[in-house]
């Protein structure tokens, strides 16, 4: 059986080109880059340049990167660094983060235990397509705000965040933003500078590069306290010994991301749109999130009287790979936090499938996906009591 993987922002399949460039930093140029001899010196040397691919991805300076093991690692970084750097704001209302109802766990999770810790967060609801309202962002700024954290695209329904107007306004009222770009990087171009981003976080294994990796972007001038100490790696912010494949791989991404994404984005939003309009011929079918500001690759749905699990249970027994738009992480099979946020109900939350492709995916993979979708949807809602029709 053939089969078909369409859950890229899960994660995505390592690129030939990357895994060459990775490869002789495990045994031939292993050295740890901190120490003095040659074989030091030559890590070192790439470390360097893997630092500059990623800048170059976002335009901003080399010395603006850090590495870290991953998208969470950051997100964690930046916003408990945040926060220690401000805990000592003791107004009446203490120190006050902003970020929104539908971030990454990796950020919420985060913000609830700062909240365990005396910080104050606001989570910010957003409109019917998961898009932040600025002028709840707007009222929400208060003396004590230390950081705003909205994420540039999501990672469930793929909407893209208006991150220049929030970076505007944070500028304006001096409050440094961070943005958890995991999902963005790649397909969305970012340009650090114009889009007034203070703390960025990326992961390598959303964009063709090895997983347990990731970075930082910390525009100069901008202060927090580490979270993790050690040997103070990477200025202090990220102690212990770097992971030196899993950097070069992670520059090689970046350099592949930035070179392609002009083919990428024209290629797979192709094939994306291909793919909706084929799946909402099928009777009482939906898009979740925004028609247009979406990611390139994102198309969830939800289907009336069905449900996502089944669905995609029955996708896999064809060799189809997809994600359902219910996160059950809980046992509980809670509905998604990010679609309950944009006011659907369980039921409709549960009927929900989320597919995300890539840049192997061919033309023929998504007519066959759609045909199989209606096939399935048929089945289901054949033996299904919330299907009346
Ligand atoms: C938006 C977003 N943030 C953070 C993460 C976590 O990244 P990592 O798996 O590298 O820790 C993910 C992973 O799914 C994500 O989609």
């Amino acid at each position: 059986m053939k089969k078909i993987f369409m859950d890229h922002a899960s994660t995505t399949k390592v690129d030939k080109e990357v895994i060459d460039a990775m490869l002789p930093f495990f045994s031939e140029y292993f050295g740890n880059p901190l120490s003095l001899h040659s074989f030091g010196r030559e890590a070192r040397k790439s470390l360097d340049q893997s630092r500059k691919k990623v800048a170059d991805l976002l335009d901003a300076k080399e010395d603006e990167i850090i590495f870290t093991a991953g998208g969470t690692e950051s997100d964690n970084i930046a916003i408990k660094g945040a926060a220690y750097q401000n805990k000592n704001i003791r107004e009446s209302r203490g120190p006050h983060i902003i970020t929104s109802a539908i971030e990454h766990p990796a950020v919420l999770e985060t913000c609830k235990h700062l909240e365990t810790q005396g910080f104050k967060v606001k989570y910010l609801p957003v409109d019917e397509y998961g898009i932040v309202k600025i002028n709840d962002l707007k009222d929400s700024i208060s003396e004590n705000t230390f950081l705003i954290t909205i994420m540039l695209a999501n990672n469930e329904i793929g909407t893209i965040e208006p991150i220049e107007e929030i970076g505007k306004i944070a500028k304006e009222n001096n409050i440094p933003f961070h943005t958890d770009a995991v999902q963005a990087i790649g397909k969305v171009p970012i340009d650090v500078n114009k889009l007034n981003i203070d703390l960025l976080s990326i992961s390598s294994h959303k964009i063709y590069g090895p997983k347990g990796v990731g970075a930082l972007y910390i525009k100069k001038g901008v202060k927090i306290q580490p979270i993790v100490h050690g040997g103070g790696h990477e200025k202090g912010l990220r102690s212990s010994t770097h992971n030196i494949p899993g950097i070069i791989g992670l520059g090689k991404a970046c350099e592949l991301a930035k070179k392609r994404m002009e083919k990428d984005t024209k290629y797979i939003k192709n094939l994306r749109d291909k793919l909706i309009k084929n799946v909402l011929q099928i009777e009482e079918s939906y898009l979740n999130g925004h028609p247009e500001k979406r990611l390139i690759n994102n198309a969830h749905f939800r289907f009336t009287g069905i449900e996502g699990e089944s669905l995609l249970m029955r996708l896999d027994e064809k060799g189809i790979a997809a994600a359902t738009g219910s996160a059950c992480s809980s046992k509980k099979l809670q509905a998604s936090h990010v679609l309950t946020a944009l006011g659907l109900s369980p039921i409709d939350s549960h009927g929900s499938l989320r597919i995300t492709l890539g840049r192997e995916n061919m033309e023929d993979e998504v007519s066959y996906v759609s045909e199989v979708i209606q096939e399935i949807v048929d089945q289901l809602r054949s033996m299904s009591p919330l299907w009346t029709k």
